[in-house]
Formats: structure tokens, C-alpha cells, sequence
């Protein structure tokens, strides 16, 4: 008797959660949809953006620039996900685009390859596709209408280009120097991009030794582990160059641990990029060298390609963002006031 009514009550609170539990997901997986209608009675712009991932400070500014930009009150309704760095993950959100038949996609591929099919059914939707951040190598390129980033090349020349500078301040230019090359995620844009435009001044320095270049997938605990592996196999480093600024947070923890030091006046010459304001404070006090900006605040240009598009009027193939260099010099407290990210 005992055991029985204790079962019915068991059945019935599991009935209960499963009741609840469609009450809540249930409404919020239809969230989408119902909205969705109700934004064509609004008359808004539909915009699907996927982001690759929330891996780093960059990354973080990048999203809220864009959750800034596309706001109900400037005409947009933004149906967002984020793809936690998984390219299948991406893809299946921008299947999902293209079944809501949103007006735009916007999305910063993790990695260039691998787009082809799914940039080929967006249009035969004859939905615009948009890349940010990052870009794609697809065979076709009228797949996507405009790509608004970061210039990677430029960023890793302006790198080569300060270490040469510094080595001729230093009197060094034609001492060996050994290299270590914290990368970021293989064969994303900016890694690509940061690698190409650094080697192409390196390659012109007989003297500078890339010891080694590896992955650190643009994260801190990443660029901590990978830069442990340096120190332990190169008893002699004199320049870390960084692809991002978490992964040098890690590696500066790293090589402090090691019992050596960074900076202006330290062992190793640290040159990052990104610049976040975290970053900025650290190359005003002397601990990184020198800082290559990746603008993330890419929301207000994609606006205005859109509203470009919306007037019927034609873009540009490639929109690069503006971005600075920084050092001691130029970090000032004006300068990290007014940083945002
Ligand atoms: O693609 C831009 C890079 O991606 C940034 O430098 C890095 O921080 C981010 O994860």
C-alpha cells in the first residue's frame, strides 16, 4: 500500500516537472518564430549573427559592439548565437538563418575553409551574407557581399616592423635573436593573417630565429601551458610574439613563474596584440613592449553597410576597420580612459 502510493506520487511529481519543463523551454525554443512574426509587422531589418565563440576580451567587445549596433530602436531585430568555436556549430546556425529567412547574415568564421555549400544555399535564399572579423577562402566570391575586419597582414607587419625598430634603438640589429610565436586558433584569419605579414620581415632579418611557432587558441590558460613548453625546451629567448593579448596574459605568468622577467627592462621582449584595455595597462607600465590594435568595435560600420545595401547602393568588397600601435609612448591615461573594452 505504502510502496504504491509513494509510486503515484513519484509519477505524478515527474509529470509535474515535465509539465513545468515544457512550459518554459517549450516557449522558449518558439521564441525565435514568434518574434520573428512579430518583426515583420514591425517592418524591421531580420539580422542572424554568428559569432564564432566568447574566447577572448576581443571576442567579449566584438559581441556587445554588435548587440549595440543592431537594436530595435535602430530598426533591427538581431536573432544571435554563438557557435563556441565549433565550425559545425556555425554552420548549422546559418542553416538556421536561412530557414527563418532572416534579410542578413552576419557571421565571423572560426576558420577560413569549409564555407562553400552553405554560403551557396544563403543565396539561392537570396539572403546578403556578411563576414565579420575574420574571412573565408571559398572558390566563389560572390558567396558573400562585404567582409568588415581587421587587416591581419598589416598587424603582423607592423609587429616585424616595430622589432626591427627597437632592435636598431637597442644597438642589437645584428646580434641572433630567438623568436617564440604563441599562435592563435589554425586556420582562422587572423592567424593566418598575423603569421604571413610578421614572416614577411623576419624573412628579411638573416638574424632573427623563429625558434617555433604553436597553437595556443587565442587563450589565456592556453598561452600559459604552450609558453611552459618554450621555456622548458629554449634555455635562450629573447622576443614572444603573441597573436592575442589573453594568450600573452598566460605567457607572462608563465615566464614569471620561470623566475624570468618581461618587458621594457625584463629577459624577454613581449609583442602582442588586440590591445584591451587590460593589455594597454601593461604596456604602460613596461611589461608588454608594444601592442598591435584589433579594432573589435566593428557594429557601426556593419550599420552602415547595411543601411548602404538597404538604399540599393553598392559596397566595397572589404572594409578594414582603423587601428593603432601601441607602446609606453603613446599609452596614455587619456588613452585608457577612454578605452571601453
Ligand atoms: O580574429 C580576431 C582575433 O580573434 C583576436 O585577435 C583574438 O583575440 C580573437 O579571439
Amino acid at each position: 500500500m505504502f510502496r504504491k502510493r509513494s509510486y503515484g506520487a513519484v509519477m505524478a511529481g515527474i509529470l509535474l516537472v515535465l509539465v513545468l519543463m515544457l512550459m518554459i523551454f517549450g516557449s522558449r525554443l518558439f521564441t525565435d518564430v514568434e518574434e520573428m512574426t512579430q518583426v515583420e509587422k514591425d517592418n524591421r531589418i531580420v539580422v542572424g549573427v554568428s559569432q564564432l565563440g566568447s574566447e577572448s576580451g576581443f571576442r567579449t567587445a566584438n559581441t556587445e559592439s554588435v548587440q549595440n549596433a543592431f537594436t530595435k530602436e535602430n530598426g533591427y531585430f538581431l536573432v544571435y548565437n554563438n557557435a563556441r568555436q565549433r565550425q559545425e556549430n556555425q554552420l548549422k546556425a546559418i542553416r538556421s538563418f536561412i530557414s527563418q529567412r532572416v534579410d542578413y547574415i552576419i557571421f565571423s568564421p572560426v576558420v577560413e575553409t569549409g564555407w562553400d555549400t552553405v554560403l551557396q544555399e544563403a543565396k539561392e535564399a537570396e539572403i546578403p551574407v556578411i563576414l565579420m572579423d575574420r574571412s573565408v577562402d571559398v572558390e566563389d566570391e560572390s558567396l558573400y557581399v562585404t567582409c568588415v575586419g581587421s587587416n591581419f597582414e598589416e598587424e603582423g607587419e607592423k609587429a616585424g616592423h616595430w622589432l626591427e625598430q627597437e632592435l636598431r634603438k637597442r644597438g642589437d640589429a645584428q646580434e641572433s635573436v630567438n623568436i617564440v610565436v604563441l599562435a592563435g586558433t589554425e586556420g582562422s584569419s587572423s592567424q593566418l593573417g598575423r603569421t604571413v605579414g610578421f614572416d614577411s620581415v623576419a624573412r628579411e632579418h638573416a638574424n632573427w630565429n623563429i625558434l617555433e611557432q604553436k597553437c595556443a587558441e587565442f587563450t589565456s590558460t592556453k598561452g600559459k601551458e604552450v609558453m611552459r613548453g618554450f621555456l622548458n625546451k629554449y634555455p635562450s629567448i629573447d622576443v614572444v610574439v603573441s597573436q592575442n593579448d589573453d594568450m600573452t596574459f598566460g605567457a607572462i605568468e608563465a615566464i614569471r613563474e620561470s623566475g624570468r622577467t618581461v618587458g621594457v627592462d625584463g629577459d624577454i621582449m613581449i609583442i602582442s596584440f588586440d590591445a584591451v584595455e587590460g593589455a594597454l595597462e601593461m604596456v604602460a607600465e613596461g611589461t608588454i613592449n608594444v601592442d598591435i590594435e584589433c579594432n573589435p568595435n566593428q557594429g557601426e560600420y556593419l550599420l552602415r553597410v547595411i543601411d548602404m545595401l538597404e538604399a540599393g547602393e553598392s559596397v566595397e568588397k572589404q572594409y578594414y576597420v582603423e587601428e593603432d600601435v601601441f607602446t609606453m609612448e603613446n599609452v596614455t591615461q587619456e588613452v585608457l580612459d577612454e578605452r571601453s573594452y
